[in-house]
């Protein structure tokens, strides 16, 4: 995700990318893609959208070691016209929108130590290309992703990119989709990416499982510091790109400026529910907080 308050280091190009510079991974760093790759992809089996293992296959992703970006846009600008570019780490909105806006991918070329194994604050390469880019392979998706990028610059000149950023988040990042057999099954980046999220999203008695609803969702803050208190199925890529091409988010934005926030886990009166969460798993994380701090509540990292 971007940020604006973010000064372009010397390095950079003028649209923030760097050289994926991939003669320079090390042995061990390639060791590390492929321990993350095949600890999640034994896990994902069965529960992810059966459109991350597809992209997976039709962009050789399971080749060992860290993925050579040029070669990976090569496969992928032939599936979807979509590239992945490096970036050194957050870059500002609107060079995030651009990029998306234009099909391309921006991906961290750093690779987390084995102390991150499971969590680290910035997305990484493992977060980034194994979570995000086996989707861009699909051409349904792929439409999804760049509208994003170009509702996302129109969100910006109307100073509302928190309530766009809720959609990135929900779907993008913390998606679920309902299957073929109508049984719950991953396709957010930050839970393809994430060994304990992968199960917690779909199996723990926790958290909320909604049905998808754009206005809804952009009532909804979310966490960055650990597992999402409620997740949004959506029924199918194209009904999810369908619900927010098709629509006119300008008057909805004008519509929200006056409503309130949802507490992140609350269920509303006109939602469909998939699950209806008990929240132990956040009220204990909340106790153990006060216990641990007693003047901060909260935790530092994020779970990619
Ligand atoms: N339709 C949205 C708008 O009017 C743009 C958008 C499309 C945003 C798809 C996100 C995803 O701004
Ligand atoms: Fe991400």
């Amino acid at each position: 995700m971007a940020n604006t308050t973010l000064s372009r280091p010397p390095s950079t190009a003028p649209d923030w990318t760097i050289s994926q510079r991939w003669d320079r991974y090390t042995s061990a760093e390639h060791a590390m893609w492929d321990r993350l790759f095949a600890r999640q992809a034994a896990m994902l089996r069965g529960r992810v959208a059966p459109a991350f293992l597809d992209g997976l296959d039709m962009l050789r992703m399971s080749r060992p070691g860290i993925p050579d970006f040029m070669e990976l846009s090569e496969r992928l600008m032939k599936a979807t016209g979509w590239q992945v570019v490096a970036v050194p780490g957050l870059i500002p909105d609107d060079v995030f929108f651009d990029h998306l806006a234009n099909r391309r991918f921006v991906a961290g070329n750093f690779i987390r130590t084995p102390q991150q194994l499971d969590y680290l604050q910035e997305p990484d390469v493992f977060h980034d290309v194994f979570g995000h880019v086996p989707l861009l392979a699909n051409p349904v998706f792929a439409d999804y992703m760049q509208a994003y990028g170009i509702g996302g610059q129109r969100a910006a000149s109307g100073g509302v990119i928190e309530r766009l950023s809720r959609l990135y988040w929900y779907t993008v990042e913390f998606g679920l989709i309902r299957g073929r057999d109508d049984e719950l099954k991953i396709y957010g980046a930050g839970i393809v990416s994430s060994h304990g999220e992968s199960v917690f999203a779909l199996d723990d008695p926790s958290p909320n499982r909604l049905g998808f609803d754009v206005k809804r969702l952009m009532r909804t803050p979310y966490r960055i510091d650990d597992y999402q208190q409620t997740y949004f199925v959506i029924d199918s890529f194209d009904d999810l790109l369908h619900r927010t091409l098709d629509a006119d988010f300008g008057p909805l934005y004008h519509e929200l400026a006056q409503a309130p926030d949802y507490e992140i886990d609350t269920i509303g009166p006109g939602d469909t529910i998939y699950t209806r969460g008990t929240q132990a798993y956040a009220r204990m994380k909340r106790a153990h907080d006060k216990a641990d701090r007693p003047e901060a509540a909260g935790a530092p990292a994020r779970g990619d």
